[in-house]
């Protein structure tokens, strides 16, 4: 059977996240791997191999060594194709990961046995909870002394608010690591680097209390029967009900770097991560050109398995490989079967178009791609039109809801050095800002373009592309904003009143929306108490 339900119950849509250094790209590494997609490891971020990254498209992340973009890597996995999509390992970056969480039905959280749950990994987890995405968890790095177990199941338990159920147990760590015990199938898969074991491969064997356990494990087998025992005492059972809800999270222990784990993880992911879910979207008079002016209907729930085509941009991405300088929107598909060169309704716009070249991905291989079904990411090629958030759809009129924007919370105003490229810095500045690479402000007052940004590294990305790619040198004067609120009312004429009261501290962002900029959290609180009829808002959807 092939239908189309059939091949969309197999698509599974993945992302990692993790603090940075808990072992993100060594486990996509062998994931990928494992999926037959690269041959040598190491291709991922191509550390010490010298070799062009797979998903390190643009030379400033190649010099730096971090992830600034997110990629999309497919690879199939029993029966399953596996969408992996990448989120930027940076925190500077993190606004592009909460996008992509947004296009996920499931994540995998790695944590460092050694460090436990990390700052960043709590932001990450508070984004996931949001739309309560089911999370599995690895613990990696048992080949080295990583913290009690127990421990590290309760710091998650306690600092992230999820129930944990252990799938397998470390049989020890370090360098006395000597494999994991399956849980639930009571079976043992022994590390190969244990000296005392002479062939490569990890052996597998079936029962604790078989002879053969006993014997491998020696003067250690009494101790660590005792361990699994009370751990099989004290611990939920993985529950899968519990999982889709977000509720409950599969904890596997492991090390990315040995390759060791990693397969059962897998193994489970494919069998229990949930198939392309539904999603909620508002839907407009179809017979009204632009959604913007639409009249909005009830919104919908829109279920993977409907025939009619829709999926919505959570990410634009510039240049990803340089020879071909086009900017490619990544979609993903909501329902039904993309088929090339099917004429897709551009939601926002109005506009239609018969699409012939759309993209798929393969590990960071661009190829043109055939029929993709809900789950699966295409990339369309974007000439300026194209939006974060936009939907497309084969004829309804739809918007997705859920898309952020955060305010950001650094500013800083943009000085040109050639004031004969003021057209360009312009142009340049707006379609950053449409990928949301950063976003941009048009002050009510002067001429200016200030740049606000969540992290620092976003501005140095901004300069270095506003000059390899639209020829513009330009540098940065500091602004006294502290902080943004996009602002509205319900009435018009209050509206009206505010902002000729808050005229100067106003601004308009890229997509015309009116901001509030404060020059300090004094002013916000002030300009809020004096305006209760105006709504202060600190995230915007697109
Ligand atoms: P990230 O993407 O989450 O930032 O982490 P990454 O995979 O780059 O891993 C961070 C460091 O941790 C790397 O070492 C990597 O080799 C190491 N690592 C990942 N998994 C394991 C594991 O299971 N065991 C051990 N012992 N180390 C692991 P590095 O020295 O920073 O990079 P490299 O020089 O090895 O490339």
């Amino acid at each position: 059977m092939n239908s189309l339900q059939d091949r969309i119950a197999r698509r599974r849509v993945l992302a990692i996240i993790s603090h940075p250094d808990a072992g993100k790209t060594t486990i996509t590494e062998k994931l990928l791997l494992l999926g037959d997609h690269i041959q040598i490891a190491g291709t991922v971020k191509g550390r010490k191999t010298g070799r062009m990254a797979a998903s390190d498209w643009m030379s400033m992340e190649r010099q730096r060594g971090i992830s600034v973009s997110s990629s999309v890597m497919q690879f199939p996995w029993r029966e399953r194709v596996v969408n992996l999509l990448d989120t930027p390992g940076h925190e500077d970056f993190s606004e592009d990961t909460y996008r992509v969480l947004t296009a996920v039905d499931s994540a995998l959280m790695v944590v460092d046995g050694a460090k436990g749950v990390e700052e960043r990994t709590v932001k990450l987890m508070n984004v996931c909870r949001l739309r309560d995405t089911p999370l599995f968890t690895f613990v990696n790095k048992l080949d080295r002394d990583i913290r009690d177990p127990v421990e590290l199941l309760d710091e998650i338990e306690s600092v992230l608010g999820i129930a944990c159920a252990p799938v397998n147990w470390p049989l020890g760590m370090g360098r006395e690591f000597r494999g994991l015990y399956d849980l639930a199938k009571d079976s043992l898969l022994l590390f190969p680097g244990m000296q005392w074991q002479k062939a490569g491969a990890a052996e597998r064997i079936a029962g604790l209390h078989s002879d053969r356990a006993r014997d491998l494990l020696g003067n250690w087998y009494e101790q660590l029967c005792e361990e699994i025992e009370l751990v099989l005492g004290a611990s939920e059972r993985f529950d899968r009900g519990a999982y889709l809800a977000g509720k409950q999270t599969p904890v596997y222990f492991g090390t990315a770097l040995a390759n060791f784990g990693v397969r059962e993880l897998l193994d489970d992911f494919v069998e229990f991560a949930p198939p392309p879910r539904r999603r909620i979207a508002e839907t407009r008079d179809v017979s009204v050109k632009k959604a913007e002016t639409a009249a909005t209907l009830p919104s919908r729930e829109v279920s993977a398995e409907e025939e009619n085509f829709c999926g919505f941009v959570f990410k634009i991405q510039a240049n990803m490989d340089p020879k071909h300088r086009d900017r490619i929107a990544f979609l993903r598909i909501c329902a039904g079967e993309f088929r090339q060169g099917m004429k897709l309704r551009h939601c926002r716009t109005g506009k239609t178009t018969r699409v012939s070249d759309a993209l798929s991905f393969m590990a960071g291989d661009r190829s043109l791609a055939g029929n993709a079904v809900a789950g699966d990411i295409i990339g369309l090629h974007n000439h300026g039109g194209i939006h974060v958030g936009d939907a497309f759809s084969s004829g309804e009129n739809l918007k997705f809801r859920g898309i952020p924007h955060f305010a950001p919370e650094l500013f800083r105003r943009i000085r040109l050095r050639d004031p004969l490229k003021w057209k360009q810095l312009q142009k340049g500045v707006a379609q950053l800002a449409e990928e949301g690479s950063m976003q941009v402000f048009m002050p009510l007052r002067n001429n200016d373009l200030l740049i606000g940004a969540i992290g620092v590294l976003q501005f140095e990305l901004v300069t270095h592309r506003l000059r390899e790619e639209y020829g513009v040198d330009c540098g940065y004067e500091p602004v006294s904003v502290r902080l943004a609120r996009w602002v509205d009312g319900e009435d018009a004429k209050t509206l009206e009143q505010f902002r000729r009261k808050y005229h100067d501290n106003l601004a308009i962002d890229a997509g015309g929306h009116l901001t509030y900029l404060a020059p300090s959290r004094v002013n916000l609180n002030l300009a809020m108490e004096k305006s209760p009829d105006v709504a202060f808002h600190a995230t915007r959807e697109h």
